[in-house]
């Protein structure tokens, strides 16, 4: 059953506009003191409306527990319906927000075992919401480590939070660009080399991933040999939506609705989705 607010935007403004790259940009937006907030699971995304211009789904960046400060992360797209006016706004703009949407990363049923969190390029922002859930709760989990891997050091996005995790205890950190320039001292390569490097326990490992299918072939091929099987490997799918409550049919991939069956997927779902390779 649907709920009104998967329906009908509520408005949020624009608190905070903080550039993450030349083309993307995180977003804070704040519901009224009378809204009854946004309880989300890290994973889900909301439908976010430029008033006036249009409607697109973007995944949930910040901390869940900030139920009336959200952050989003939006790549701007040449002629972007959405993305271009939305990178046009100010601080004090109003928005509209639909959700959350869609399910979320399974964390309630993997208490207490290690977490592995791969990313790619813009598929960090889930995941950020992810590390700040079980960052919240640290000893609900086992080892927490994050890999993440973007194409140039300045297309690296959240860079002060990767800054941060990196020297803090709590998580295990660790970053690469396929292009190093002189300014970067870490590692150089694909985030699938990272992984081929990784002590871990297949059996007490749950693995969360997002990112562009060139970086999630390789990566699970490497998982596979680490004797990771794919029930615990969960991946954070993208489609093309346009009502994202499971009307309109935009975003069916074989026989799931990525809006409300997903955005989060176990692999061996995503196997069945013939679409796959196209839908990332
Ligand atoms: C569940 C979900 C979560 C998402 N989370 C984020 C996020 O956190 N940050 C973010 O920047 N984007 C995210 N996206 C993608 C985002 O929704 C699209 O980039 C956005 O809809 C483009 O809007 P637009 O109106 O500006 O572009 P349009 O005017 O619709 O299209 C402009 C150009 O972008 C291309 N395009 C549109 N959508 C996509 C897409 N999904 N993948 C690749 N190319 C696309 C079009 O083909 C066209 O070339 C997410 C998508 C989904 C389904
Ligand atoms: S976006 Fe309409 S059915 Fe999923």
């Amino acid at each position: 059953m649907n709920r009104s607010e998967d329906y009908i935007p509520r408005l949020a403004t624009i608190t905070d506009i903080h550039i993450e790259t030349r083309t993307e940009r995180t977003f804070t937006l704040r519901l009224p003191d009378d809204d009854p907030g946004m309880d989300f699971d890290p994973g889900q995304f909301i439908e976010l409306s430029v008033l006036g211009s249009g409607e697109a789904p973007f995944g949930l960046a910040s901390s869940p527990a900030q139920t009336h400060l959200l952050q989003i992360t939006v790549r701007r797209y040449p002629a972007g319906i959405v993305t271009v006016p939305l990178h046009r706004m100010h601080v004090g703009d109003y928005v509209g927000m639909r959700g959350p949407m869609g399910n979320g990363f399974p964390l309630a049923e993997n208490l207490g075992r290690d977490i592995l969190i791969i990313a790619g390029g813009l598929g960090l922002p889930t995941l950020r919401a992810t590390i700040f859930y079980i960052l919240d709760r640290r000893d609900d989990y086992g080892q927490l480590t994050l890999l993440y891997g973007a194409r140039t050091p300045q297309d690296r996005v959240y860079k002060d939070d990767l800054q941060a995790w990196t020297e803090a205890p709590e998580i295990k950190c660790q970053q690469t660009v396929d292009v190093a320039d002189e300014s970067w001292v870490g590692n150089a390569g694909y985030v699938s080399e990272l992984v081929d490097r990784l002590q871990l326990q297949p059996d007490n490992t749950t693995v969360f991933m997002c990112g562009p299918a060139v970086m999630i072939v390789p990566v699970v091929t490497i998982l596979e040999q680490l004797e990771v099987s794919y029930e615990q490997m969960y991946i954070n799918m993208e489609a093309h939506m346009k009502c994202g409550v499971g009307k309109c049919g935009h975003c069916l991939i074989r026989d799931k609705y990525v809006c409300l069956d997903g955005p989060v997927f176990r692999y061996d779902e995503v196997q069945q989705m013939q679409d796959f390779q196209h839908a990332l």
